[in-house]
C-alpha cells in the first residue's frame, strides 16, 4: 500500500532530522528515512554526527582531556592523583552510551513532531505525475521505495535529501577498520595503539590524535599540504602549532604519500618528507583523515534524473533545490562545509521555504570550530583572505596569559584576534585559539550577523572575570586601546 506525505526526507543526520521536524512544525505530513542501524541492528537516527562524528568524537575527547589533567594540570592545582589508570574500554563504553542517548533524543523527538520515522534505505523509484496513481497529488511527486526489515513504498509531494557523506579513503588502501581506519574505527579502539599514524592534519586528523595522543599513544601524523591549517588564519595557526608542538603530537607537513601496507602487525607508510626524502612510518594503527565524499549511494538518482556533479555531490543552487522540481537536498551531501550545523541550518529553510516562508542561510558567518586543546575557533574571513581580497582592514588581538579568568584555570594558551574593516570599523573575521574557543565565538557570529563594528564589542559590558573579556580586549585592541595589556 502506497503511503502519502507532504513532505519526504531521506536521511536523518543533523540535516534531515531537523529539516523533517522543522517541515511537520509548519504543518506538513512529513516521512523521515534513515538507514543507520546500531550494533543490534536497531535505528541509530543522527547521521555520522551522531554515530560516529561529532558526538562521539567529543565524547572521547572529553575524556581524554580529564585523563591527560588528571595525569599532568591536576598537581599544579595541589591535587595529587596516585595510581591514575585508565579503562579504555568503559571510555568507548560510556561514548556508546551517549551516541544512544542522541539516538533515542531523536526517534523522540520524531514522536513528538508527528513525524513518521522509517529504518531502512530510501531510493527514488519513479516521479508520479499530478493527479496520477495512488497518490492522487495535484502537482505529483515522488515514489520513494524503504527497503529494509520493513519494505515499504511511500510517494512524497516534496523530497529532502540529507544522506551526508562518506569518509574518503587513500588509492589502494582501503578502510579496514582493524589496521587503516577511517574515523569509524578510530572512534571505536578499545586498546590505546603504541604507535598511530594519522594521514591529513586536517580537523579529523587533530582531533582524533589529540585524543589518543592524551591517552598515551605515540602519534605521527602526515600532511601534504606545506602549511598547516591553511584555511585558517596563520597566526592563530601558528600559535595553535606551538601548543601541539609541545604536547608532542608530531606532524609532519609537506610529504608525499606512497605505498601503504597493512599486515597483522600493523601498517607501514612510504612517503617521501618535504625535502623529497624516502621515509617510512610504521605504526599499529593507521587513520586516514583526508577528506569525505558527498553520499549519493542507494538513492537510484538516475531512475528520475537528478543530478550530481563530478564530485559526486548533488547539484542545487542557493535555496537547495536540485535540478528536480520539489526535491531538495541539504547538508555534506551538497556543496559548501561539512559541519554539522551547517546541515542544520538549511533543513530548517528548506522546510521553511517548503511552507512559503523565506528560510535563509549566511554562508558568511558559520563558525568553524576544532576542538584540541587549546581549542581553535573562526568566523568569517582571515588575515591572509582580507590581503587577498584588497580590503583595507584593521586588527586587534588580546593573549589568554592577560585574562585573569584563564589564568585561574591554568589555560593561558591562545588569543583572541578580531579583524575590522579599516574605514567603517564592521567585523569581518574573529579568529581565537584558548580555552572554550568553541563558546567564545557565538559572541562573534552573532556581532557580524549583526553587522556589529569592534567598537560595539568593544562597548558592551562583559562579565569578570570570564575568557570573553578576552574579545572584549581584543576588540579594543583594534583601536589600539586595550586596558588590560
Ligand atoms: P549525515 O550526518 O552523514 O547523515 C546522513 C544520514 O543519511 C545517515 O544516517 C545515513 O545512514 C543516511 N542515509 C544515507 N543514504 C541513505 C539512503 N539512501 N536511505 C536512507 N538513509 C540514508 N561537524 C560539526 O559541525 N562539528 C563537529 O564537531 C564535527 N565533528 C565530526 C567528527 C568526525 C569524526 C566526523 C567524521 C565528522 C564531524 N563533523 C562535525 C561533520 C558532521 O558529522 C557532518 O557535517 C554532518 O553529520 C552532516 O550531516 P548530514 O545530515 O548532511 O549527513
Ligand atoms: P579535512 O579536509 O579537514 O582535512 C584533510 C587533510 O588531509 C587536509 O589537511 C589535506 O591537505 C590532507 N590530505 C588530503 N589528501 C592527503 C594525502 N593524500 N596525503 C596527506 N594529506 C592529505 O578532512 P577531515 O579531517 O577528513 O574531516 C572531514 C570533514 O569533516 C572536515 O572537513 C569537516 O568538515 C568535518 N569535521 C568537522 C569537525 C568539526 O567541526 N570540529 C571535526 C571533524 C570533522
Amino acid at each position: 500500500m502506497n503511503k502519502n506525505f507532504d513532505v519526504i526526507v531521506i536521511g536523518a543526520g543533523p540535516g534531515g532530522y531537523i529539516a523533517a521536524i522543522r517541515a511537520a512544525q509548519l504543518g506538513k505530513t512529513v516521512a523521515c528515512i534513515d538507514a543507520w542501524a546500531n550494533a543490534a541492528g536497531g535505528p541509530a537516527p543522527g547521521g555520522t554526527c551522531t554515530n560516529v562524528g561529532c558526538i562521539p568524537s567529543k565524547a572521547l575527547l572529553q575524556s581524554s582531556e580529564h585523563f591527560e589533567h588528571a595525569g599532568h594540570a591536576f598537581a599544579d592545582h595541589g591535587i595529587n592523583v596516585k595510581g591514575l589508570t585508565l579503562d579504555p574500554a568503559k571510555m568507548v563504553a560510556r561514548k556508546d552510551a551517549v551516541v544512544k542517548q542522541n539516538n533515542d533524543g531523536i526517534l523522540y523527538l520524531f514522536k513528538k513532531n508527528k513525524v513518521t520515522f522509517f529504518h531502512g534505505t530510501g531510493s527514488f523509484v519513479k516521479v508520479v505525475a499530478p493527479g496520477q496513481g495512488a497518490a492522487s497529488l495535484p502537482h505529483g511527486g515522488y515514489e520513494i521505495a524503504v527497503a529494509g526489515k520493513a519494505p515499504a513504498t511511500l510517494v512524497g509531494a516534496q523530497v529532502i535529501v540529507a544522506t551526508g557523506s562518506n569518509p574518503r579513503a587513500l588509492p589502494g588502501a582501503p578502510f579496514d577498520e582493524q589496521q587503516i581506519l577511517s574515523n569509524t574505527g578510530a572512534l571505536a579502539l578499545t586498546e590505546v595503539p603504541k604507535k598511530l599514524g594519522l594521514i591529513g592534519s586536517g580537523v579529523i586528523g587533530l582531533e582524533l590524535g589529540s585524543v589518543w595522543r592524551r591517552l598515551g599513544a605515540e602519534v605521527t601524523i602526515l600532511e601534504g599540504l606545506p602549511d598547516f591549517l591553511g584555511a585558517v588564519d596563520q597566526q592563530i595557526a601558528k600559535e595553535a602549532k606551538k601548543a601541539f608542538d609541545k604536547q608532542g603530537l608530531k606532524i609532519e607537513l609537506g610529504v608525499q604519500v606512497g605505498e601503504v601496507k597493512a599486515s597483522k602487525k600493523g601498517v607501514t607508510v612510504a612517503y617521501s618528507n618535504a625535502k623529497g626524502e624516502a621515509q617510512s612510518l610504521s605504526v599499529d594503527k593507521l587513520i586516514v583523515s583526508i577528506g569525505r565524499i558527498p553520499n549519493t549511494h542507494g538513492l537510484n538518482a538516475d531512475a528520475v534524473g537528478l543530478q550530481l556533479d563530478e564530485r559526486g555531490a548533488l547539484v542545487v543552487d542557493a535555496d537547495c533545490k536540485t535540478n528536480l522540481p520539489g526535491v531538495w537536498a541539504v547538508g555534506d551531501v551538497v556543496r559548501g562545509p561539512m559541519l554539522a550545523h551547517k546541515a542544520e541550518e538549511e533543513g530548517v529553510a528548506v522546510a521553511e521555504r517548503m511552507a512559503g516562508q523565506h528560510g535563509h542561510v549566511n554562508f558568511n558567518t558559520i563558525p568553524w570550530v576544532i576542538y584540541t586543546s587549546p581549542e581553535i575557533a573562526w568566523v568569517g574571513r582571515t588575515e591572509q583572505q582580507l590581503k587577498n581580497d584588497g580590503v583595507a582592514y584593521k586588527a586587534g588581538t588580546f593573549p589568554f596569559l592577560a585574562n585573569g579568568r584563564a589564568r585561574a584555570l591554568g589555560d593561558t594558551t591562545g588569543l583572541v584576534k578580531i579583524l575590522a574593516d579599516a574605514k567603517t570599523d564592521q567585523v569581518l573575521g574573529a579568529h581565537i585559539v584558548g580555552p572554550m574557543a568553541s563558546e567564545l565565538i557565538a559572541e562573534c557570529v552573532m556581532a557580524m550577523e549583526f553587522k556589529a563594528s569592534a567598537e560595539d564589542i568593544a562597548r558592551i559590558c562583559h562579565a569578570h572575570p570570564s575568557l570573553s573579556e578576552a574579545t572584549k580586549e581584543a576588540a579594543l585592541a583594534v583601536d589600539q586601546r586595550t586596558l588590560n595589556f
